[in-house]
């Protein structure tokens, strides 16, 4: 079990301060293909790098990112102020005779957002990097995954008061939530993921964070918050004989009704126009879609929600059940992972599942009517997955400034291309007029869109001086078509460049 003596942290986050313990001073001590490796889960060569050195940095890589036992005596060299003791009091390892063996990993993270860089340092449980494989408990604690970075990126960087953090594990995001707010209140069913979440609080020197245990919204019942965050355990798992019900990604439920009480629930939680954030898994079924689905659960909401709901990648049942079997530590080829992937497909069967679609769920309590509501499918990679949040903070204000504007108010307005708005035309071979008009985005999702004369030539004159209407009026003269048409059709083009971000106030 985590302990989260405050002293003991206190002295574990000095320790590694003085020893160096940053992610680009340990890349710098393996190097750059070997710290690439480490993403592939292969420690070998990071271990190869550190070569034969015995100072306080390579010791704590190997003991506390690696998983590989050391001497006590180097760990006490390594931790001056904590020494080896301390570590075993924070239940972060054992000491037995000379050898200090890892009870868990505790690695720095560094991250950036619009406050600048920054690095935390978090213990999780002992990962398949740290010890070489193998099925995981159920009670597993998670480190930082490529799914937590993804809704750290996600978080919106503008200040809030109270934050909740759904499902903390490890305290990622309810790290990186109170970066712009002034509480956050972390929950959890596990009992070592709320300590593991208090002690990473200590380490990295984050008050007003409060752990409390509970399922889904029963720790915060009654109360409301102008943000709610989670990683929620969405993965989508048969209830059968033999098959491990994992708390670091399971609920418990069937098939995706995790993420259905997560939208049902998170209403009645938020302040009139706070906003929550999650990732999720929904599934299609009996041909009906799974992003369909989730409008239907939002809809269903007893709250009024504006919703934006992005799917990421969707998988066949068969690529679903191989990643999640993979995920828990069962190899292909064993009569292990064939069980368990034949209750995975009578699971995905029974209930007419032919796709799972991922993605990044923002809901927001309605002040008044809902105006937003936007249920779409981004497979394109974006160009900077860690920085939407300043990005959809920024959607989400010009949604809300250009909702608020009739077309005869937009009209008078002066809208500038976005700088990071590119234009590619392609011909057909020998012919003069483009046959496709491309416009691209460089930030933001990297959009792009297929855009007829007029619209590129509305965006290509949005400079800031002429209006709205006299670009409409000007084009409509210039390809001779009726200007109330046009105005008809560019208009609600124009709304939607404002909310992605290829055009701005
Ligand atoms: C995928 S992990 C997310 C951990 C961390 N927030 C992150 O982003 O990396 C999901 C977490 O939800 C917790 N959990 C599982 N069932 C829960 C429930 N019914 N209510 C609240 N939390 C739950 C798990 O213990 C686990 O810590």
């Amino acid at each position: 079990m985590p302990n989260p003596i405050p002293e003991l942290c206190r002295a574990l986050a000095d320790d590694l301060r003085l020893a160096g313990f940053r992610s680009e001073t340990l890349r710098a001590a393996w190097g750059v293909e070997a710290d690439d490796a480490i993403g592939r889960t292969l420690r070998t060569p990071a271990l190869r790098g550190l070569g034969d050195r015995d100072d306080a940095l390579a010791t704590l890589a190997r003991l506390l990112i690696f998983g590989v036992a050391q001497p006590a005596a180097a760990v006490d060299a390594a931790l001056p102020e904590l020494g080896s003791a301390g570590l075993a009091a924070l239940g972060l390892a054992t000491v037995a005779g000379d050898d200090v063996t890892p009870t868990a990993t505790v690695r720095p993270q560094s991250f950036h957002d619009d406050r600048g860089p920054g690095e935390w340092i978090v213990a999780a449980d002992i990962d398949e990097l740290a010890s070489g494989g193998g099925p995981l408990d159920t009670d597993y604690v998670l480190g930082v995954g490529g799914a937590s970075l993804t809704l750290a990126g996600l978080q919106l960087p503008t200040s809030a008061g109270r934050v909740l953090d759904l499902g903390t594990g490890c305290g990622v995001q309810a790290l990186r939530a109170r970066r712009y707010a002034d509480q956050v209140v972390a929950t959890d069913i596990s009992a070592r993921a709320l300590d593991y979440a208090r002690l990473n609080a200590l380490l990295n020197g984050t008050d007003a964070i409060e752990a409390r245990d509970g399922s889904l919204f029963e720790p915060v019942a009654g109360e409301t918050f102008d943000r709610i965050v989670s990683n929620p355990p969405f993965v989508i798992t048969p209830r059968a004989t033999g098959v491990p019900e994992y708390e670091y990604r399971d609920g418990g439920l069937v098939g995706d009704a995790l993420v259905e009480r997560v939208v049902a629930g998170v209403g009645e939680h938020l302040e009139p126009g706070g906003i929550a954030q999650f990732l999720g898994n929904w599934e299609t079924r009996g041909g009906e879609r799974g992003l369909d689905r989730v409008r239907a659960w939002v809809e269903r909401s007893p709250v009024p929600l504006d919703a934006w709901v992005v799917e990421r990648e969707h998988l066949n049942p068969i690529e679903y059940a191989e990643m999640w079997i993979r995920d828990g530590g069962t190899v292909p080829g064993s009569p292990e992972h064939d069980a368990l992937l034949t209750a995975w497909l009578d699971d995905f069967a029974a209930r007419g599942v032919t796709s799972v679609g991922f993605g990044y769920v923002l809901l927001r309590r309605a002040v008044g009517e809902p105006t937003l509501a936007r249920y779409e499918s981004v497979p394109q990679p974006i160009p900077s997955e860690g920085g939407l949040g300043s990005h959809l903070a920024a959607a989400l204000a010009a949604h809300d400034a250009q909702a608020r504007l009739t077309d005869a108010q937009l009209s008078m307005l002066t809208l500038r291309a976005a700088p990071d708005v590119t234009e590619a035309r392609h011909h057909t071979p020998g012919s003069e007029n483009p046959t496709v008009i491309e416009l691209r985005q460089g930030g933001g999702f990297g959009r792009s869109l297929s855009a007829d004369p007029a619209l590129a030539g509305f965006v290509g004159a949005c400079g800031g001086e002429l209006t709205v209407g006299q670009i409409v009026g000007a084009l409509a003269q210039l390809l001779e078509v009726d200007e109330d048409a046009l105005s008809g059709a560019l208009l609600p083009a124009a709304r939607e460049l404002l909310v992605d971000g290829f055009l701005t106030f």
